[in-house]
């Protein structure tokens, strides 16, 4: 739960201020992912015995007090100018041992600094590991995980068998020891200016930015061998090889930058052609030649990976006007949601084609079941969805928390369907639960935010929701285009069934109207900015309703708790009297969802439990509702839309009441403690 980020130079010349600038610009691109502790292995120089070491500078903190530090170290002369240069770059979510400047990231094989890495991830056998390596003398300073690599690669240096060994041979034989999760990128004082980057569960792409041709758009995968003794002699004759024709690199005079990164929001600004890498490939910059070497064949046995162009922009992930990313992207909604459907629904002719499950849809029609699989926010999609689903599929539907899902050992068969929600498409939780449905041969099927990510990828197939780049660690946007493709897919599948085909209309018709109702609720950010200024000061926040929008208080209450840090539960109103009728009385606030919908009734009986225990509810409801905004203390009234997609419309106003919140209470909104954007260990 950390990233990644890694600049090399060959044969362009930067000083070293570039360079501080460009890792330092990368970090802060990815600080959403975790920002306990950030630090940098780069070049040093020392003029007066003319020999090059590697300086690491780590600090707790975030990427701002890193680069505070950065200048103030003395040793640095900022004009020095480096031909070729590789530095690594980090920024830490603490999961083993505190965060703190010892602990953070690079971590490094020795005193001297002969090996440093970068990871991101989690490995599980570090404790073995760890035991092995101090039987051999090497001596441990930091509690994490990590730092076994970095002691693991010098053992293997120290033991090679032939002085001539590659540094990707290294790092082949390493990760063949390693269990877990990992993104890694290597740099030694044995191999200056050479890089390696590596992955298996945790992601990492590279960026490539030239300004001569590339010799290659393809980058054919180099296979050897697993067994350990024949790497010895195979590498040799595999890697005389590794000529022009087998790697990536620039013609002309050859100068090239390259980029590692967990994501591509630290790559965009440099670059848009990247190379995503699979699980155990190995990428190598020597020479400015970029090859990647794989011990055993990848799942999808794709023998090469391809350069491929982003069409993101830089400004689709800066703040613009807005004071956080979670704002912007509240406020994007009515463009996300519309890109959401873009060329998927057709309003002419009442039909939905989503490209990505076309060719499965036969089998997803016969199934047992779907089972719909997600974490946090994600799952609420599917909860807000399953009701509609149900109605339009036609099966019974499943909603399933990854890591419940797992601990039951749930049954699933090879009949079942099962859908992945995830924003980033690299949740730990979920990816495992995918991976488990897959084992037991079930269809899977992967609704995602990422390109690339490895849920997309180890999905059978699946729904990209196109909601543009989320940066704000509270989702917002995600979620209503996750909600609307779930609902997009119930209404292909009830394509030709002619029962459904005026609730298939009615819900369209709803789907194209959704983009001007969002713009309605968000003009009512103002009088939500009032209420929580009424608000901010209370420590608990209650949030109440029933049927489709019973979702919407469990994800209200999510962001509530976690920018704002106010203890907050989504109630369903049913159990009220089942138990948290016992926390309503005259001080305890309540939000109340209550729209015109199949459960407006029932919604009316927990409205007047609540008033007869003195509550005093904020009611959220719809616009012609005057029965229940008799008894509010205060109304917030919404535009109508159809039953099964009023949930859209009625998160908006508590997202925006969680980001008041938090900004009133002096919150740092975009990055809340102890959270990251990206789960990437269970
Ligand atoms: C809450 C939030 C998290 C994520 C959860 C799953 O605002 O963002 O609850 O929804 O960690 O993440 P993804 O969707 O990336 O799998």
């Amino acid at each position: 739960m950390c990233g990644i980020f890694a600049y090399m130079n060959y044969r362009v010349p930067r000083t070293r201020k570039e360079i501080f600038e460009t890792l330092i610009k990368g970090l802060q691109r990815l600080e959403y992912r975790g920002y306990d502790s950030a630090g940098v292995a780069i070049d040093g120089h020392n003029n007066e015995v003319k020999e090059r070491y590697i300086q690491l500078v780590k600090k707790r903190g975030n990427v701002k007090a890193l680069d505070e530090e950065l200048y103030k170290q003395d040793s640095m002369d900022l004009k020095v100018e480096f031909e070729t240069h590789f530095g690594i770059a980090h920024t830490r979510w603490a999961t083993h041992g505190v965060p703190n400047a010892v602990n953070s990231h690079p971590q490094r094989s020795d005193k001297g600094n002969e090996f440093v890495v970068i990871h991101n991830g989690i490995i599980t056998n570090y404790k073995d590991l760890r035991k092995f390596l101090e039987s051999k003398g090497y001596e441990f300073e930091s509690e994490t995980d990590t730092e076994t690599i970095a002691k693991l690669i010098k053992y293997v240096f120290d033991n090679r068998e032939t002085e001539d060994i590659t540094f990707s041979t290294l790092v082949e034989r390493v990760i063949q020891q390693l269990e877990g999760a990992f993104a890694l990128v290597f740099k030694s004082i044995h191999y200056p200016g050479e890089a390696v980057a590596t992955r298996r569960g945790s992601p990492l792409l590279i960026g490539v930015r030239s300004k001569y041709k590339l010799s290659t758009e393809q980058i054919p995968i180099l296979y050897r061998t697993r067994n350990f003794e024949n790497v010895k002699n195979i590498c040799k004759t595999r890697m005389k090889r590794l000529d022009s024709s087998t790697c990536l690199h620039a013609v002309g005079d050859k100068a090239v930058e390259f980029f590692f990164a967990s994501d591509a929001s630290a790559i965009i600004e440099h670059t848009n052609r990247v190379i995503f890498l699979e699980d155990d490939d190995i990428a190598a910059v020597a020479d400015g030649k970029l090859s990647i070497h794989r011990v055993k064949r990848s799942a999808s046995d794709d023998p090469s990976r391809a350069i491929q162009t982003l069409q993101m922009e830089l400004q689709q992930i800066m703040k613009g006007n807005f004071s956080a990313f979670m704002q912007k992207e509240i406020f994007e909604q009515p463009e996300s949601v519309f890109n959401t459907m873009r060329g998927r629904v057709n309003f002419e002719t009442n039909t939905v084609l989503l490209g990505g499950l076309k060719d499965h849809l036969k089998e997803i029609r016969r199934c047992r079941r779907l089972i719909v699989i997600g974490c946090g926010t994600s799952y609420h999609a599917a909860v807000a969805t399953r009701q509609v689903l149900e109605e339009l599929t036609e099966l019974p539907v499943m909603v399933e928390l990854a890591s419940d899902f797992l601990d039951r050992n749930t049954p699933v068969f090879r009949d079942d369907v099962c859908f992945f929600i995830s924003q980033s498409g690299e949740t730990a939780d979920t990816l495992l639960a995918l991976r488990y449905c897959k084992d037991r041969r079930a269809l899977t099927v992967g609704v995602t935010n990422t390109v690339g990510s490895s849920i997309s990828r180890e999905t059978d197939c699946g729904v990209h929701i196109n909601a543009g780049p989320e940066i704000g660690v509270a989702s917002t946007k995600a979620y209503t285009s996750q909600f609307i493709s779930l609902v997009m897919f119930g209404l292909m599948m009830s394509e030709d069934r002619i029962s459904l085909q005026n609730r298939r209309r009615e819900i369209i018709c709803g789907l194209r109207s959704l983009p001007g109702l969002i713009k309605e609720v968000l003009s009512l950010d103002e009088k939500i900015h009032d209420l929580a200024l009424e608000l901010y000061t209370q420590r608990s926040l209650l949030v109440m309703g029933r049927g489709y929008n019973y979702a919407t208080c469990l994800e209200g209450a999510l962001k509530i708790k976690e920018i704002t840090y106010m203890h907050s539960e989504g109630i369903l109103a049913g159990e009220l009297k089942h138990g948290p009728l016992a926390l309503i009385d005259k001080q305890m606030p309540v939000i109340m969802v209550i729209m015109k919908d199949p459960c407006f009734a029932k919604c009316q009986n927990a409205l007047q439990q609540v008033t007869a225990r003195q509550g005093r509810p904020i009611i959220l409801c719809s616009r012609d509702d005057t029965e229940s905004s008799k008894f509010a203390y205060k109304t917030i009234e919404l535009p109508h839309t159809v039953d099964c997609l009023q949930g859209i419309l009625s998160v908006i106003p508590l997202q925006l009441l969680s980001f008041h919140l938090a900004v009133l209470r002096g919150y740092d909104v975009d990055f809340p403690r102890n959270l990251a954007k990206s789960v990437t260990v269970e």
